[in-house]
């Protein structure tokens, strides 16, 4: 064992692979249960693109949690996994008719609708089947989040939800079509936001349209607040669950719930993002000119987030306690991009020295990509190496 990591285990095990300490996940769960447990109607549904592994899934749903789903794949996932479909939402800009027909025959809870003629569609398509179709509209709340702007959504220049001033008008829509029927209301402004205060910016800005429509008699059943809470990329050892209290209890103390309305939650990367660990060797170690490489066997088609959003993953040498050396700590594949880390200190590398990439349980393995025809990598979890 070094750290949490069985390593004589990986003997032999081709790399790079994602290990999911699921003691860890389990934990995790614990805790959210824990916090949500001491407010009445809170509910989560878990974002199933941070996390599609079956293994997984299966871990999550025994915890006894939903899921909010963006596409049939993930909504097929899910109902694979066991998830009771009356605990399935299912958001997206872009639904197909597929998918919206898999919604409807499964029965899923609800559909996040993002636009008017997205509302058409599934009215039409619910009138064929004969069924009435759930729906909770979507909202811009136009709320910033300090996070990096590839992963912001609630702001008006986003392609993601209807506008405030157009809610009314879209439930009154709503209200004139027969196989809908509207049931909530649902937000989600950014990932990765460790500053509670977007969430209670967000909050204020629902109380107000909350107002706004209790005034014309339009009853909310369930107001959806989707996920963002972050996670602590920086010091995961210290910090490996996220502080689920603070959390939830932000939203208890800015959101005026109507006397039995629900609110629901769509965490994803606060769910499972400790718990995974890319795992992958050493290939070569170069000395260039003015710098020195720790070329690994994965790279960007194994964890895409450093390339894509320059994000950070804490990166340990499993193998060696030698002493310390500085490494640019890149992958394999054909793009300059293709970088983890510059300048990172690690304990003196060498041919074949097992490396982690910590936090990667979230928007990682799921992530993973084909390219320069490489094999997608395998998730395995604690159990897996047991005997
Ligand atoms: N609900 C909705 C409507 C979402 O769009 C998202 C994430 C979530 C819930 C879950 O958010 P979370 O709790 O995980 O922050 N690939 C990026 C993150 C993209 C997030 C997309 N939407 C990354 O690796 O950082």
């Amino acid at each position: 064992m070094k750290g949490n990591f069985p390593i004589d285990k990986f003997k032999g095990v081709r790399t790079p692979f994602y290990y999911y300490d699921s003691e860890l996940l389990r934990n995790t769960l614990a805790a959210i249960k824990e916090e949500i447990g001491k407010h009445e109607h809170y509910h989560l549904h878990y974002a199933v693109k941070a996390n599609a592994n079956p293994k997984i899934l299966k871990i999550i749903k025994e915890a006894g949690f939903g899921a909010d789903c963006v596409s049939g794949g993930e909504i097929q996932a899910c109902l694979d996994a066991g998830f009771p479909a009356d605990e399935i939402v299912y958001a997206g800009v872009g639904k197909s008719d597929w998918e919206i027909n898999l919604g409807l025959d499964a029965e899923i809870a609800y559909f996040n609708v993002e636009s008017i003629a997205e509302l058409e569609v599934i009215n039409e398509l619910a009138a064929a089947k004969g069924k009435t179709a759930r729906v909770s509209f979507r909202i811009n709340p136009n709320v910033g989040a300090h996070t990096h702007a590839n992963i912001t959504t609630g702001l008006a220049e986003n392609k993601f939800g209807i506008a405030m001033e157009d809610m009314e008008r879209v439930i009154q829509i709503a209200a004139g079509l027969e196989h809908v029927a509207f049931v909530g209301l649902h937000f989600h402004i950014g990932s990765q936001i460790l500053e509670m205060e977007d969430f209670s910016t967000l909050c204020g800005r629902i109380n107000q349209l909350q107002e706004k429509l209790e005034a014309q008699g339009i009853e909310v059943k369930n107001i959806n607040v989707g996920g963002g809470l972050g996670i602590d990329y920086q010091h995961p050892v210290d910090h490996p669950i996220p502080d689920f209290k603070d959390y939830f209890d932000t939203y208890s103390q800015h959101l005026n719930l109507r006397p039995g309305q629900h609110l629901h939650f769509e965490l994803g990367r606060a769910v499972v993002g400790q718990c995974g660990n890319l795992i992958t060797r050493v290939l070569y170690v170069k000395q260039a000119t003015t710098k020195q490489f720790a070329i690994l066997d994965a790279g960007m088609t194994d964890l895409i987030r450093p390339a894509l959003y320059q994000a950070y993953h804490e990166i340990e040498n499993l193998s060696s306690d030698e002493e310390l050396a500085v490494y640019d700590v890149v992958g394999p594949i054909c793009e300059s991009s293709d970088v983890f880390a510059k300048g990172y200190k690690l304990n003196r590398c060498h041919r074949g020295d097992l490396i982690v990439l910590r936090s990667a349980g979230a928007y990682g393995e799921i992530m993973a990509s084909k390219y320069n025809c490489r094999e997608l990598p395998v998730g395995y979890v604690t159990e897996d190496f047991a005997s």
